[in-house]
């Protein structure tokens, strides 16, 4: 009986040991469904309470929104970032400094993550790189690079690859003759490299005696009335005779060509362009410019967005370019351009969908 009594409390105790056993693992297991509803038997807290990750907050600082493409390069850089999952504040600055340097303030004191600057003026913005990162910002050098200043990553085109394919399409037309080169802005980086690239070219021509530049002028602030003015005076000086102008981008050839247009000589000299506006590329079709250079856009826009989103994540990105920018080798990527005329302009922007195929010709002749 003793026994008897013994060996059943000895199992009640098991069945007992068992059944709390089996309860904790049910309340510790995350896979088992049953958790689930013992949970849901508390009143779940308000969702706004619920701790979220929050959401990556980019800044974006742009010199100016003037020239067509920056206003492509704000929205589907803005469209690029959302669709990652972030946000982004814009600020233009109207090609001011002073207004620049105050609108990045504003975006680091807002505590965005991380900075993307278009600097009016390369060196002027050393100072925004410097605030920025006193504030634990990195900074991407967007489109344009930002001179003497600690930058974490710069994103654009080969620029001097720009003004080599102007100056290498050009000379195929005029291999000798009297050149002219309006150049952009002194006080941006990238007007720089487009000069040095059509240099590229030039030199050795000039060395040979065969080709002669007979104008050469940057065009402050890259305003379209200094190209006007560049332009005239260069036909002023040389009597109304030259024979080729490249100019620093298509803002610029156009009002070099108004002037040339004015003179009567459009169309029957050379221009080259850059940006592939569609001013430019209606130009290209009527014949008073010869070439534009394509920067896809879309294409610098999603990756400067990705590789922004990525660093403010804290990723770490490595690039197998560097470019000095007199402080520091910033590591860089550098997208290609591409030369348009009249012959590929179909398979280039127009198959891209960078212009439609009837703004392009606006009824005239392919
Ligand atoms: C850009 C060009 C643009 C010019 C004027 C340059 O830095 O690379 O695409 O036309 O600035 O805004």
């Amino acid at each position: 009986m003793d026994i008897w009594i013994s060996k059943s409390l000895t199992m009640l105790v098991a069945i007992a040991l068992l059944f709390i056993a089996s309860g904790c693992e049910k309340l510790d297991n995350p896979l088992n469904p049953e958790v689930d509803s013992v949970q849901n038997n508390n009143p779940l807290p308000d969702e706004e309470a619920i701790p979220q990750e929050e959401k990556i907050k980019i800044g974006f600082s742009m010199d100016t929104l003037e020239e067509e493409r920056w206003l492509r390069d704000r929205d589907l850089f803005k469209s690029a970032v959302e669709s990652l999952g972030a946000e982004v504040e814009i600020l233009a600055a109207n090609g001011d400094d002073a207004l620049q340097v105050l609108q990045a303030e504003t975006l680091i004191s807002q505590g965005v993550d991380l900075l993307v600057i278009v600097p009016h003026n390369a060196e002027a913005a050393a100072t925004i790189v410097k605030k920025a990162h006193l504030a634990g910002i990195k900074v991407l050098s967007y489109d344009r690079l930002i001179k003497n200043a600690d930058i974490d990553l710069y994103v654009s085109f080969d620029n001097e690859r720009v003004g080599e394919l102007q100056a290498e399409s050009i000379t195929k037309l005029v291999p000798k003759g009297k050149y002219v080169y309006i150049g952009g802005a002194d006080t941006d980086n990238n007007a720089h490299l487009f000069k040095k690239g059509v240099f590229n070219i030039l030199q050795p021509l000039i060395d040979k005696g065969d080709i002669k530049v007979v104008y050469d002028q940057w065009t402050k602030n890259w305003l379209p009335s200094n190209a006007y003015a560049n332009m005239q005076e260069a036909l002023n000086a040389n009597g109304g005779k030259v024979d080729a102008v490249i100019a620093a981008n298509d803002a610029t050839a156009g009002m070099a060509i108004q002037a040339m247009i004015e003179a009567g000589i459009a169309g029957a000299i050379p221009v080259a362009g850059q940006d592939a506006e569609l001013a430019a590329a209606q130009r290209i079709v009527e014949g008073t410019q010869t070439m534009t250079v394509y920067k896809p856009i879309p294409t610098l826009a999603e990756e400067a967005a990705k590789l922004a989103v990525a660093m403010a994540r804290g990723e770490y990105i490595d690039t197998s370019r560097k470019v000095n920018n007199g402080k520091v080798e910033v590591p860089s990527v550098l997208l290609s351009p591409i030369a348009v005329n009249k012959l590929n302009i179909e398979e280039t922007v127009i198959a891209d969908g960078f212009h439609l195929e009837e703004e392009v010709y606006q009824g005239n002749n392919r």
